[in-house]
């Protein structure tokens, strides 16, 4: 059946426009070849936007973001905004995104495609096969959490403040979303906090454990101190099928994993709030100012990004599967961006991997 969606389109800053554009193609391919229609709208974020609005991300645009079925969003952030205020810099605008729509469960899938396994700095024993998924509480903890500020305290001394905090539903909804993903993975959960030091750490891992013993008892959760998770993701990844942790651990965590698949131009992330609320869809990379502008940078993320979208937003799990093999099936054929070029393999720019994607398909 013919189904139309609109999707928000916030390219950002540094290479996010330069990915983006791959996407508007496939989104072409889709509006030709499919029985899905794509109507998109565009608006500007971070530094982009700062640079319009004098703010990160202005309102009108938000109202439009909400409106939509989805929204995708390629990168915020530069040197060009580092003297900017801190609530006026381009992240400020990502993070009031985020939390305007409650997208509180962040996915970042960590996938390695075999065609890439040399391209990790790991032994190919220890991530070929992997499959990770890392859900992270998106709209909480210290990112939000007051008191939060510099205060003045006089005789040239100051005072930073950030205030990590968590409540029971916060971390019951996201532990419903690690859970049911599980069911439909390996079936196993892995919660990450530091409840050795931390009171939200210890409310974080009592919570889990009972809705875990009251709704999930099927699935197979273990508790882990983040710092040893940190250390497991490098040492033995494949031990992990959902790890769920709240945001701060989860930022850090996800960039790790990320490094496992060989490069962090390949990690896609949804971002998920209430039902019939509309989905976010980003890279996990950030804006790359060294070589944005350039035709270097690896739109891989952001494409398979927008393969999220397809399954989670738009409820077409097969044009999702198609493009995520495409993708397969251009690397296993030697086409490669510069960040994960190796021997053999041909160097293609940006645009030149939206093309071989769009023949492949
Ligand atoms: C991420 C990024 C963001 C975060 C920044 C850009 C605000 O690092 O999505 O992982 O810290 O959440
Ligand atoms: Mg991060």
């Amino acid at each position: 059946m013919a189904v139309e969606k609109t999707l928000m389109i916030l390219p950002g800053d540094g290479i996010g426009p330069e990915a983006m554009a791959e996407v508007k193609k496939l989104i072409g391919w889709i509006n030709e070849n499919t029985d899905l229609t794509i109507n998109t709208e565009e608006g500007l974020i971070g530094g982009a936007s700062y640079d319009e609005f004098g703010n990160p991300f202005d309102d009108s645009t938000l109202e439009r973001a909400r409106a939509a079925d989805a929204i995708m969003l390629g990168a915020v952030g530069g040197p060009k905004w580092d003297g900017v205020e801190y609530n006026l810099r381009p992240e400020a605008g990502l993070l009031k995104l985020r939390k305007e729509l409650d997208l509180f469960a962040n996915l970042r899938p960590a996938l390695v495609f075999d065609a890439l396994i040399d391209a990790s700095t790991l032994k190919p024993d220890i991530i070929r096969g992997l499959d990770i998924l890392i859900v992270r509480e998106l709209v909480g903890g210290v990112y939000f959490g007051e008191p939060r500020g510099i205060e003045d305290l006089g005789n040239g001394e100051r005072r930073g403040v950030n205030t990590q905090v968590y409540t029971t539903s916060e971390i019951q909804r996201i532990g419903r979303v690690a859970f049911d993903l599980a069911r439909k993975r390996a079936g196993k959960v892995t919660s990450c906090e530091k409840a050795n030091v931390m009171e939200s750490g210890k409310l974080w891992r009592e919570e889990i454990t009972t809705l875990h013993a009251a709704e999930f008892s099927d699935v197979n959760l273990e508790h882990m101190y983040a710092d040893n998770c940190a250390m497991q993701l490098v040492r033995a990844p494949k031990q992990f099928d959902v790890i769920i942790t709240d945001n701060l651990f989860g930022d850090l965590l996800s960039d790790a994993a990320a490094m496992l698949t060989g490069s962090l131009g390949m990690l896609p992330s949804a971002s998920l709030g209430a039902p019939y609320t509309p989905g976010l869809y980003e890279p996990v990379h950030g804006s790359a100012p060294d070589i944005a502008g350039q035709g270097k940078a690896n739109p891989l993320a952001t494409i398979l990004s927008f393969a999220m979208c397809l399954r989670y937003s738009f409820d077409r799990a097969n044009l999702a599967t198609r493009i995520e093999n495409a993708v397969q099936a251009v690397l296993n054929d030697g086409t490669r961006t510069a960040d994960i070029m190796a021997d053999n393999c041909h160097e293609v720019s940006t645009s030149g991997m939206g093309d071989a994607l769009l023949a492949a398909l």
